[in-house]
Formats: C-alpha cells, structure tokens, sequence
C-alpha cells in the first residue's frame, strides 16, 4: 500500500515536472536557455519547481555559467544512468538530505553514499593547495565529509561567512562552545577570532589540525611580539604556548591553564626568597634577601616580579624581570 502510494505521488510529480517545464520554456525561455546544456538530463526536473534549492547552485563561485571549470550536476552526483531511468531509483552519489524528500516514504531519507565517495567527488577538483593534508587528517578519518561543512547548493554558504562559521563548527564541537562562553577567551563569540584563523579543518603538519606546523607558529601569526628575539628566553615559551595558555576559553585571566604560583610549580620549586641585593626592593626585606614567601602568592604572585614572562631584554639581567 505504501509503496503504491509512492508511486502514485511519483507520477503526480512527473505531470507537475513536465508541466512546469513547459511553461518555463513559455513563459521566459531566456531563463531556461542559461542553463548550461550538460545538465538539461537533470534540470529538466530538478527546476525551479523543486521543493528544495537546487539552481541556487548557479548562484554561487561554482556555477559559474561560462566558467569551464564549473561542475556540472553528474561531476557531483555521478553519472546517474539508473535514476535516469527511474527516479525511484537513487543517484550514484548521494549526499544526504538538507531536508526530506518531495516523496515522503519508508524509504526517504534514503542512505548517504560512504563519505569516501562523497568526499571523492569534490577532491576530483580540490586536491591539493590547503587540502594537501586531507588524508589522514582527523576529520577524513573520523569520516567527516566536505559536505557536513560546505552546504554547496546553497549561495549562502555559512562555514565560509566569519559571522557564521563558528556555528557549523559548534555543531560537533559542544566542548568548544562551552569555552568560548567562559572568563577569559579569544574573541570567538564575538567573530572577531574565528576557528579557521588557527585551525585548517581540511588537515595539518601539525597536532590538533592548528594551520601552521607548530602551535606557536600558529599563535605568532596574530601575536609576533611574543617570537621575540629576546636576550632572556624562557625556555617554557619557546617550547610551547599550551605550557601556561589553554586557546579557547579559562576561567583564569588570561587565557591560563592554572593559575600562579601553582602554574609555575609545575616546573619550578617555590615559593622562594631571592637572594638577589640587586633585585627589587621589596617590601618584606629582610637579612639580605629580597621579597617574602607572602609575595609568591598575593597580586599577581610569582609575576609581582616575574613581569616579562615571555621573555626580557632588560640588559640589567635575566630573570624576566624589567
Ligand atoms: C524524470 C525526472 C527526473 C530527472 C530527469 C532527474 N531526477 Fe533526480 N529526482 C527526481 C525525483 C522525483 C526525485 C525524488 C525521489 C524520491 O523522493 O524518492 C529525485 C531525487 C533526486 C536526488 C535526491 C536523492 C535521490 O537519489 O533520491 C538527487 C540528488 C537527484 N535527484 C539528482 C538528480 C541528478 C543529478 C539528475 C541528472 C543526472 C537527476 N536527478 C535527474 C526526478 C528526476
Ligand atoms: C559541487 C557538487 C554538486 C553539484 C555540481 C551539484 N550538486 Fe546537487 N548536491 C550536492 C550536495 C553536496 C548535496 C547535499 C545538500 C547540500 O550539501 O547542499 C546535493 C543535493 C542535491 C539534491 C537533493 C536536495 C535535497 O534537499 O535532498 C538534488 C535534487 C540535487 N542535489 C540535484 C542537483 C542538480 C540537478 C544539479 C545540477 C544543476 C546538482 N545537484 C549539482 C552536490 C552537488
Ligand atoms: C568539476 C570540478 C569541481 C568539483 C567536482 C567540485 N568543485 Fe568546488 N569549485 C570548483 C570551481 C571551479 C570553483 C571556483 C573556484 C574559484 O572561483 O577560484 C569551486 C569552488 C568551491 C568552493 C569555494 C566557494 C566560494 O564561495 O568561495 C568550495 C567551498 C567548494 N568548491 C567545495 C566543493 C565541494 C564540497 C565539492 C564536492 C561536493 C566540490 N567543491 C566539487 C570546481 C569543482
Ligand atoms: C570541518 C569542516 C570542513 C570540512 C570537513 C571541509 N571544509 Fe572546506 N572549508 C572549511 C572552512 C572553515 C573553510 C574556510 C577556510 C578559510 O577561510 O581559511 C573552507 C574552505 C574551503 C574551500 C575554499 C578555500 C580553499 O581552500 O580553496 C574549498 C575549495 C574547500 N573548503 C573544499 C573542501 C573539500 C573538497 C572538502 C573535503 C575534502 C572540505 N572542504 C572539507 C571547512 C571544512
Ligand atoms: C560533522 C561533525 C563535525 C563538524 C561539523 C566539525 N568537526 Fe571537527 N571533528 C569532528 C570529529 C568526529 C573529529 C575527530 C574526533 C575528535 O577529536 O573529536 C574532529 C576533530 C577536530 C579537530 C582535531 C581534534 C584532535 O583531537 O586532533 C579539530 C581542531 C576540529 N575538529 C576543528 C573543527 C573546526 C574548526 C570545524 C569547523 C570549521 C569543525 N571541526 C567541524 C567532527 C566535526
Ligand atoms: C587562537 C587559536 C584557536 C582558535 C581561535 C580555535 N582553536 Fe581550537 N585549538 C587551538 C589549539 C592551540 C589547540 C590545541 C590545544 C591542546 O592541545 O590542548 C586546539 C584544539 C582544538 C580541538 C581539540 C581539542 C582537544 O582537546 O584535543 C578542537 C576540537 C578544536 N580546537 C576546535 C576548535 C573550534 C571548533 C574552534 C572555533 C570555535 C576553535 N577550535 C578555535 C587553537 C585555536
Ligand atoms: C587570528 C589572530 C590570533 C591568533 C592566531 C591567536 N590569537 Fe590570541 N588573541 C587574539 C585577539 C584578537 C585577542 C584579544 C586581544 C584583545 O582583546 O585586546 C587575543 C588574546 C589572547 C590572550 C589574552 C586573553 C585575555 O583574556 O586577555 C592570550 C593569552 C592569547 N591571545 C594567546 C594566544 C595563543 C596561545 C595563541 C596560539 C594558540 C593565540 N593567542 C593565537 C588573536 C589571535
Ligand atoms: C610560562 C607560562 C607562559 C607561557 C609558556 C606563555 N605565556 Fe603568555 N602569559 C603568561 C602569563 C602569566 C600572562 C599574564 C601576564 C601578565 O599578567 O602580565 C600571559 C599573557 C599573555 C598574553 C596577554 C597579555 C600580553 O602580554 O599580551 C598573550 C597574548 C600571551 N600571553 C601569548 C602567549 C603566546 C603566544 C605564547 C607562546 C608563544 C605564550 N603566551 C606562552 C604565561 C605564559
Ligand atoms: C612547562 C614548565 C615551565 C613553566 C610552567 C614555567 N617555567 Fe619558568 N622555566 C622553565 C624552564 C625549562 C626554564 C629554563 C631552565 C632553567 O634555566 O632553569 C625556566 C626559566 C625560568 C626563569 C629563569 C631562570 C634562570 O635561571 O634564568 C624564571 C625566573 C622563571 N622560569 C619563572 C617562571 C614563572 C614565574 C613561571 C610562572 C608564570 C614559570 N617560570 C613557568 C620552565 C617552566
Ligand atoms: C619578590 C620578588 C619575587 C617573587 C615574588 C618571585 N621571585 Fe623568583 N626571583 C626573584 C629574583 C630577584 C630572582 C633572582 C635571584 C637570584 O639572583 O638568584 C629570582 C629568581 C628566580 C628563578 C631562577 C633562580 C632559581 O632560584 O632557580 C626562578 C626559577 C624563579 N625566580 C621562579 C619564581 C617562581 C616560580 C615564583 C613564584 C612561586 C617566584 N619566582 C616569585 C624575585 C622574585
């Protein structure tokens, strides 16, 4: 009975396919006359009648009549012999559904095709340049395919708009979203940091997809005084900004993965009493030394002192003092 029914919708919509076709051809045959001959087997159909955008797509970079570079229906969808045939039966390569099918049934939404097939279709053209990185990548192992980010049919495409990218990234990434919305962030839910800006989605030289080789190479592209040269480096910064920055949202000012002195005793013993007659006058200073337990973990504690972390050029000495 189902299945009759189907059927029955079916032919209903060819009658209206055909009609619309007909009084498109009458009505502006201008209209009709752009559309690039190649994906007439397919348009015939899939017009402006369809229930969901699907000539959009000549709207946007890659429907660009009179591009020959431009993709037509089948460089995406395969050949499509059989659904030729018979629309019940499904293209070659599926993409999955923005939102049901005209033909409500059982059968609807019908399978995707392998995120490998998917993803083949695309990298016919798009091999290379910042894709060069895609296999192996944490998102094409994880079977996360193009289209999960890039809605093609549509002109407005949000994971390429800054407005709107972080929204499709947030869709899988919950735990991202949470830091974004804590203390001391990166201006993310503000737009003016977007996910791109560290990150190259389609795969890396480096961990965790950041688009340089190196977390720090990535961070120095917006922060550069933090490259130095300094004359006094601090071997932690050097190393790698994660020591003390955690990227995406702290609730410790700013941007720290705990706060000092007890960041800082990760690695250094203290609190101490600098021996140090030429550090700063202090208070608290007493019998030759400088400075008191008291002082390593009030204000800003160990950078009471310790106020050029990332490293100093002061020529009075190192310590990252002034
Ligand atoms: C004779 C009319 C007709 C032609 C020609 C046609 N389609 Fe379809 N197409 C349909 C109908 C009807 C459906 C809905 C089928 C359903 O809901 O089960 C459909 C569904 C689809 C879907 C959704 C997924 C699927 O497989 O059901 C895609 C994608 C699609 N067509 C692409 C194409 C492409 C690409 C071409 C050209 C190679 C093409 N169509 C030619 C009528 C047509
Ligand atoms: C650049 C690759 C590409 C090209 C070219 C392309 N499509 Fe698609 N098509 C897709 C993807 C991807 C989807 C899945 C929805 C989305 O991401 O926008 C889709 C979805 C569809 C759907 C199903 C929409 C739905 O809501 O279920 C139809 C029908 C369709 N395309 C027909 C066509 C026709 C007809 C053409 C030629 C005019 C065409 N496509 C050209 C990639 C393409
Ligand atoms: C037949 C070749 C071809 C295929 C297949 C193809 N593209 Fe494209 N794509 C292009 C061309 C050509 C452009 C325009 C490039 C330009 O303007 O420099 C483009 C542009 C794009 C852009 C940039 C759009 C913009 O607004 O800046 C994205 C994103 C994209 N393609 C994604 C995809 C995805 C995802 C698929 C698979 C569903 C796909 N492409 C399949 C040829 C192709
Ligand atoms: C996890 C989300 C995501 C996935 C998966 C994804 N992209 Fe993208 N894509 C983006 C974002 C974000 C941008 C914008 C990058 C930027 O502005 O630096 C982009 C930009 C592009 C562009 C235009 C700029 C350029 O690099 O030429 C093309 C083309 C493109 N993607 C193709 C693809 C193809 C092909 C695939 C599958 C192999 C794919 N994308 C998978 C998120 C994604
Ligand atoms: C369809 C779901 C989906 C979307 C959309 C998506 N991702 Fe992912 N992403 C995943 C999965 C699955 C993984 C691998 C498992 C994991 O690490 O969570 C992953 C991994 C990552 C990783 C690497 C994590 C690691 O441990 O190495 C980064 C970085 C990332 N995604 C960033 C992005 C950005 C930026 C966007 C938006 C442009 C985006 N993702 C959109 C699903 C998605
Ligand atoms: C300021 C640069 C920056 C921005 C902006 C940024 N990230 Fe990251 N992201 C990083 C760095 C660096 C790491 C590695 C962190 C680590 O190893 O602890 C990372 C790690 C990740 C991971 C893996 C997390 C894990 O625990 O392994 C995911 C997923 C991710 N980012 C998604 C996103 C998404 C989604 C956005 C946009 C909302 C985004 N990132 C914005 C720099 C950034
Ligand atoms: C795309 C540029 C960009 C990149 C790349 C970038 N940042 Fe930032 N960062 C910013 C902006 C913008 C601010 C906010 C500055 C302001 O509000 O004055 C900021 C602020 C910060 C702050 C201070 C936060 C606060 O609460 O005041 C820290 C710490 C920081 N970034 C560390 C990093 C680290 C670590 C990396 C590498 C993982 C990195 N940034 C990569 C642009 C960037
Ligand atoms: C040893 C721990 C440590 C490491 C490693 C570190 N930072 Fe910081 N960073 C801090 C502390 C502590 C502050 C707060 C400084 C203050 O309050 O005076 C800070 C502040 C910042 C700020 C905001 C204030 C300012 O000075 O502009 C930025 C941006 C920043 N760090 C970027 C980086 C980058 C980029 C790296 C990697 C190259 C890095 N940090 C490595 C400890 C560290
Ligand atoms: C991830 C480990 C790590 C963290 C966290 C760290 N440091 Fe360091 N720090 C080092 C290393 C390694 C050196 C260089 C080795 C040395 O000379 O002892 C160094 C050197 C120093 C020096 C200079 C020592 C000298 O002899 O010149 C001072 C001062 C210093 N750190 C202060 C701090 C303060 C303050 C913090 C917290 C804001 C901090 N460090 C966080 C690893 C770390
Ligand atoms: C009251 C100022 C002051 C405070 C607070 C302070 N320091 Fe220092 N620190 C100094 C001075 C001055 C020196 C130089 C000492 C010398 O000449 O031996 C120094 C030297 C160091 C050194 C290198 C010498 C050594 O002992 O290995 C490290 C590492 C260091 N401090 C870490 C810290 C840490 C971690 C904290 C917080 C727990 C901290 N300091 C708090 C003033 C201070």
């Amino acid at each position: 009975m189902k299945h009759l029914q189907q059927l029955l919708a079916l032919c209903v919509f060819m009658l209206s396919f055909g009609m619309a076709a007909s009084s498109l051809a009458a009505d502006s045959p201008a209209a009709e006359s752009k559309l690039p001959e190649r994906d007439k087997a397919c348009t015939l159909c899939h017009n402006e009648s369809w229930p969901t955008p699907v000539l959009s797509i000549y709207q946007t970079k890659m429907g660009v009549i009179g591009d020959s570079r431009t993709p037509g229906c089948r460089d995406c969808h395969g050949p499509s012999e059989n659904h030729l045939k018979s629309p019940v039966n499904q293209v070659d390569i599926y993409f999955g559904a923005v939102k049901p099918g005209p033909l409500q049934s059982d059968t609807w939404p019908k399978t995707p095709s392998s995120a490998e097939a998917r993803n083949g279709a695309c990298l016919a053209c798009h091999r290379g340049k910042a894709r060069t990185n895609w296999d192996g990548s944490q998102h094409q192992v994880n079977q996360v395919a193009c289209t999960n980010c890039h809605n093609i049919h549509s002109p407005q495409q949000n994971v390429l708009n800054r407005k709107t990218q972080t929204e499709v990234c947030f869709a899988c990434h919950k735990e991202q979203r949470a830091e974004s919305l804590k203390f001391s962030t990166h201006p993310i839910q503000v737009g003016k940091v977007v996910c791109s800006d560290c990150h190259n989605p389609h795969g890396s030289a480096g961990p965790k997809l950041v688009k340089k080789n190196t977390v720090n190479e990535t961070c120095y592209t917006c922060h550069a005084e933090k490259r130095g040269p300094f004359l006094f480096e601090h071997q932690s910064v050097t190393e790698d900004c994660r020591n003390c920055h955690t990227p995406h949202g702290s609730n410790i000012s700013p941007l720290l993965i705990s706060r000092p002195p007890f960041m800082c005793q990760q690695c250094h013993d203290g609190p101490h009493q600098s021996p140090n007659p030429a550090g700063p006058s202090a208070a608290g200073n007493q019998g030759g030394f400088i400075g008191n337990a008291n002082q390593n973990f009030t204000g800003r504690a160990c950078l009471n002192c310790h106020s050029q972390i990332h490293g100093s050029n002061s020529p009075s000495g190192g310590y990252f003092q002034r």
